[in-house]
């Protein structure tokens, strides 16, 4: 613990380049350590941890905006009910009527044995149902939905019905609460060209907030601090709508443009994704809700490059990871490469609560 307080604590204030003494702040969190066994980080810390852990995600491409994370500091929260409001509050400042803002609310650290979890992957994620005739939503959600259906949660069995979130501290037996509909804003999907295509109702929600990694700053674990960005349209065009293990909907497009489905060569699952992926632009760009594109973010993540280079650092990356789905050599991350070396702070997976083998969602 206290090697690792070290290195972050130097590489915070030489970074912030504060007229600060390191010495006395290194002196106190170890005393703190010694004493009580671990140390509190002060809101710069906590800001300047959490923006550096999104510099270190190998695998995001956007990371060119890491320091404009808007950190939220809910270390002070006692129960359950107080950590629902944060949650909440998260959802609102995110999504902020489109304009989405990225953002990292912060709870409690884990303390011995003791740390608060969110159960859910995403804040906001739609339920999937493992019925006798086939699945019905996303069947990403199967294994969490089945646990909020025992903790007591109805579900409406729909395509798209919002997952309560549910909420653990320690031990205790998890807490599930209804997100206000409200509070979720979704874009409903069509086509530029295609009238047929709004008739597929299909739809996706504004905001993805990641709420089940471990966020680790100077030896510290953060069990607890869902984090937003926003969609690029891949994400939801070329993987969550099309793959095959999650909503399938490529036969579907490539039957509405008239596609014959059995003939390979004549690419009609390349030709549905790029107008799945179309639509999804389309959408959002028209309620003006924020998304990006897989070339721009592309662009905006050779600039983070360069901007890392030029404050002496040299970027990590997973290059798997950051080339796009949807025409990969199109773009310049294609062509490069990246050491995939993980520096801390960051973000981790950690084992869901409800699955005994490990892996993530
Ligand atoms: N790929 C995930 C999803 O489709 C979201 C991961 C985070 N994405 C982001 N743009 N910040 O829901």
């Amino acid at each position: 613990m206290w090697k690792k307080a070290e290195d972050f604590i130097r590489q915070c204030y030489t970074e912030l380049d504060k007229p600060f003494n390191i010495d006395s702040r290194l002196q106190e969190v170890k005393t703190a350590i010694e004493q009580t066994g671990t140390y509190e980080h002060t809101y710069e810390e906590l800001e300047f941890g959490a923006k550096a852990a999104w510099r270190n995600s190998n695998r995001c491409i956007g990371r060119l905006f890491w320091e404009s994370l808007h950190v939220v500091d809910q270390r002070s929260v006692k129960n359950e009910d107080d950590i629902y409001e944060g949650l909440l509050e998260h959802i609102d400042y995110a999504t902020n009527e489109g304009r989405i803002r990225s953002a990292i609310t912060i709870f409690p650290p884990q303390l011995g044995g003791e740390r608060v979890r969110v159960w859910n992957h995403q804040l906001i994620r739609y339920a999937g149902y493992d019925e006798p005739a086939g699945v019905i939503g996303d069947p990403a959600s199967i294994e969490f939905t089945n646990f909020c259906r025992q903790l007591g949660w109805k579900g409406g069995g729909g395509s798209f019905d919002i997952l309560p979130l549910v909420i653990q501290i320690g031990e205790a037996q998890p807490k599930w609460f209804e997100i206000p509909l409200e509070k979720v804003l979704e874009v409903q999907l069509r086509h530029p060209e295609f009238d047929w295509f709004k008739d597929l109702q299909l739809k996706w929600y504004a905001v993805p907030i990641i709420s089940d990694m471990r966020l680790e700053i100077g030896g510290i674990d953060y069990t607890a601090a869902p984090f937003n960005g926003w969609y690029m349209e891949t994400e939801i065009g070329a993987r969550n709508l099309a793959d095959s293990f999650r909503y399938n909907m490529l036969p579907a497009v490539a039957e509405g443009m008239g596609l014959n489905t059995r003939r390979n060569t004549i690419l009609w699952k390349d030709r549905a994704l790029i107008e799945l992926n179309q639509a999804v632009l389309y959408s959002y760009k028209t309620d003006k809700v924020s998304i990006v594109d897989h070339h721009s973010a592309a662009e905006q993540f050779q600039l983070f490059l360069e901007k890392e280079k030029t404050c002496s650092r040299d970027a990590t990356g997973d290059w798997t990871w950051l080339i796009p789905p949807v025409s990969p050599a199109a773009t310049k991350i294609f062509h490069q490469s990246f050491e995939n070396r993980m520096d801390t702070p960051n973000y981790f997976y950690q084992k869901p609560p409800y699955r005994k083998r490990s892996g993530q969602n």
